[in-house]
């Protein structure tokens, strides 16, 4: 078994039973608990949480049950994002994981609530647990700075607010930076947290979460141009009016970028190894979710 399918299939389990059980206990309106639930089991690669684990395992730090559920908040807080980017009022996209979107199954105000109770229940999970005050506190501090008006809201107002407005290669960065990589590199900077190291040991972590994050957003634009629906589980060319790397840069610059964000993602994990002695195998493993050669 190849390194990652090992880490997945230790963890992948473990993060779904958690997301189960626990929306189930933590909401009191059925009709709101079944739509908070029917996007989160709707599947998803989990890529935050793993990421998150990725890190903390590479410190050499355990797992316990409150460091798990403290790092798969953050899926929370991505599957609100999602469900609200596909209302109407946003891209207005009816399919997502495979599934009808929310809105299109649960109608625009309950999707709206669904999302609201997730992003909530996210800072809860960091919050409601074993761990030290001091670990939650910053847990939830910079989950709000990754999330809120100055990263991953305000990457998605650029986005809606920039269609067929042709942004600057500078703007376009900061917009992916904010709207996807921002939950990214919190993503990471949990399991940092979470394993207490010193804040001078954590800066090529974050620069290998933050090349990750960039990655991630241009590698989506990507697909959406050459990649279909089924094996997405979300509609295709959908971008036309939007600011994304193929519009602006076209296909091959696209994936000469892409390449170059990931090379440098993972010279800071190589950095990570020869330097700070941890073992960042795991986070090297995850690249491959980037399938360069199959697009
Ligand atoms: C989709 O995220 C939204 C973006 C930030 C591009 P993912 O590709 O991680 O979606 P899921 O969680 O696997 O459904
Ligand atoms: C969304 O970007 C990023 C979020 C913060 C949800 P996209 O709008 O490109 O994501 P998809 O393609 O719908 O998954
Ligand atoms: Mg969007
Ligand atoms: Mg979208
Ligand atoms: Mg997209």
């Amino acid at each position: 078994m190849t390194k990652i399918k090992q880490f997945e299939s230790e963890w992948l389990p473990k993060i779904n039973e958690l997301l189960v059980h626990q929306v189930a206990i933590d909401g009191s309106q059925e009709q709101l608990v079944a739509a908070m639930q029917y996007s989160v089991d709707a599947g998803g690669k989990r890529l935050r949480p793993l990421l998150a684990l990725a890190t903390v395992i590479s410190l050499g730090k355990s797992v316990n049950v409150d460091v798990l559920k403290a790092l798969t908040a953050v899926e929370l807080l991505h599957t609100y994002s999602l469900i609200h980017d596909d209302l109407p009022a946003m891209d207005d996209d009816d399919l997502r994981r495979g599934k009808p979107s929310n809105h299109v199954i649960y109608g625009d105000a309950l999707a709206t609530l669904a999302g609201d109770g997730l992003q909530a229940l996210a800072f809860q999970w960091v919050t409601d647990n074993q761990l030290t005050s001091t670990i939650q506190s910053e847990l939830a501090l910079k989950l709000a700075i990754a999330a809120g008006p100055a990263g991953m809201v305000a990457g998605q107002a650029d986005d809606v607010l920039n269609e067929n407005n042709p942004l600057t290669a500078d703007q376009l960065r900061v917009l992916h930076e904010n709207k996807t990589g921002a939950l990214i590199h919190y993503a990471v900077e949990s399991g940092l947290i979470v394993g207490d190291i010193k804040p001078s040991d954590r800066q090529q972590y974050l620069r290998f979460a933050d090349d990750y994050g960039l990655a991630f957003q241009i590698y989506d634009d990507v697909l959406d141009v050459v990649s279909n629906e089924q094996t997405l589980g979300k509609p295709v060319h959908q971008d036309a009016d939007k600011n994304t790397y193929p519009n602006l840069f076209g296909l091959a610059e696209s994936k000469r970028l892409l390449k170059a964000t990931i090379a440098d993602g993972l010279a800071a994990l190589d950095q990570i190894q020869k330097s700070q002695g941890y073992d960042p195998e795991i986070l090297r493993a995850l690249c491959g979710y980037f399938k360069i050669e199959e697009i």
